[in-house]
């Protein structure tokens, strides 16, 4: 049956990838993206999508109860994305991440409570477990318990525990996801892959935290997207499923030699820079549990996913360039003390 989606953050990187994905897949059903449009908010990734009939864009802020109890009551789920994102700017400024991740996400459940959502879904991540012993074995489940690090991953964290509280307390019908890194189309190029992309074409170094021995279990975001629709689509609530897509280590400076290889580039453009404050140095995700329950698979692999991502960023210049420049100042001060 046709129904109506909130979905909150839905110009950002994953939001818009999944936009595009559920309107393809889903015609029938209308989709409201409520987002503020801050530096990783872009309405360019949906433009195949903005005169749609049932796509109605609204910008502004999660934390604006009112605005969000005038969306609430034409919503049937709820997909809330919305979030400041990025580590690095989570250590510069951590206030914005308090305010969006906490409060806001706070108000989503306040105003979903107050309406009666059927299904209110919760976008996380896996930085909320902290981190592994590099050259363990051992992998996060959805049994593993929080130890955030960053003030990113300790607001998201924080998020997480009041959905799992407004589902124990007010029997609001929920699910969580904790997924791993995702790249791929349309991500904002302060993240490691398209950051490696768009320096590499223009032959700038390529900066690698420390080591660079650091791991991420690395998903291709269209394999996000259907792991999202498997549990929205099971009718399964008060759940958590952590998803991930790697089964091997892989660390950072071997990304960036991946990327490196793609682009016909020479090694040595990786270059070690000074290194993240408390980074975590590895994440591995166990997704027996949503393969196993929901019957979910990445559909490409590690080498498939970045030659897909790599095209992307070469084809659409256009789409990256401009934030380059509009976020210069970001880059300077993140960058300066890393020589
Ligand atoms: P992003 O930074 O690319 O996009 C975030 C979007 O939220 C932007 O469009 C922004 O304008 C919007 N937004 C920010 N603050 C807002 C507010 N107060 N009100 C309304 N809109 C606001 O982020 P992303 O990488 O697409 O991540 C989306 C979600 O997925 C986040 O919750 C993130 O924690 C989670 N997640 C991300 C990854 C990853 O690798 N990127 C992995 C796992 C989970
Ligand atoms: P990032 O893409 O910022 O995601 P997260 O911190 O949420 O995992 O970083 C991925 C990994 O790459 C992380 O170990 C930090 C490292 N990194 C670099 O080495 N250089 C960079 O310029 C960036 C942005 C990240």
């Amino acid at each position: 049956m046709a129904q109506t989606l909130l979905v909150t953050g839905g110009a950002g990187f994953i939001g818009s990838n999944f936009i595009l994905y559920w309107m393809e897949k889903h015609p029938e059903d209308k989709i409201i993206n409520l987002d503020a449009l801050t530096y990783a908010g872009n309405t360019a990734n949906l433009a195949s999508v903005e005169d749609h009939k049932n796509y109605i864009f609204v910008e502004g802020n999660i934390t604006d109860r009112e605005l969000v109890d005038r969306l609430m009551k034409d919503t049937d789920t709820v997909v809330h994305f919305a979030a400041e994102s990025h580590v690095d700017r989570s250590i510069l400024h951590p206030d914005t991440f308090i305010t969006t991740n906490i409060i806001g996400t706070h108000v989503l459940l306040e105003s979903a409570l107050a309406h009666t959502i059927k299904h209110f879904h919760h976008i996380s991540t896996d930085e909320v477990f902290g981190s592994l012993k590099l050259g363990d074995t051992a992998q996060f489940s959805e049994a593993t318990p929080y130890n955030p690090c960053s003030p990113y991953s300790a607001s998201k964290a924080s998020s997480d525990h009041l959905v799992r509280a407004y589902g124990e307390t007010y029997g609001l019908n929920y699910t969580i996801t904790n997924c791993s890194n995702n790249y791929g189309e349309y991500q904002f190029p302060e993240k490691l892959i398209p950051l490696a992309i768009t320096h590499a074409l223009v032959d700038k170094p390529v900066p690698i935290y420390g080591d660079g021995l650091q791991v991420r279990d690395w998903l291709y975001v269209q394999d996000h997207c259907t792991a999202i629709e498997k549990v929205l689509e099971s009718g399964k609530t008060q759940e958590t499923f952590v998803v991930g897509g790697l089964t091997e280590d892989i660390p950072n400076i071997e990304v960036v030699a991946t990327i490196l290889r793609i682009m016909n580039k020479p090694d040595d453009m990786l270059t070690h820079v000074t290194d993240r404050a408390g980074h975590d140095v590895r994440y591995s995700v166990d997704w027996t549990k949503i393969n196993e329950e929901l019957g979910w698979n990445p559909s490409v692999t590690f080498e498939e996913g970045m030659r897909k991502t790599v095209k992307w960023y070469l084809d659409n210049q256009d789409w990256w360039q401009p934030l380059l420049t509009a976020n210069k100042d970001f880059f300077k001060t993140n960058y300066s003390n890393r020589k």
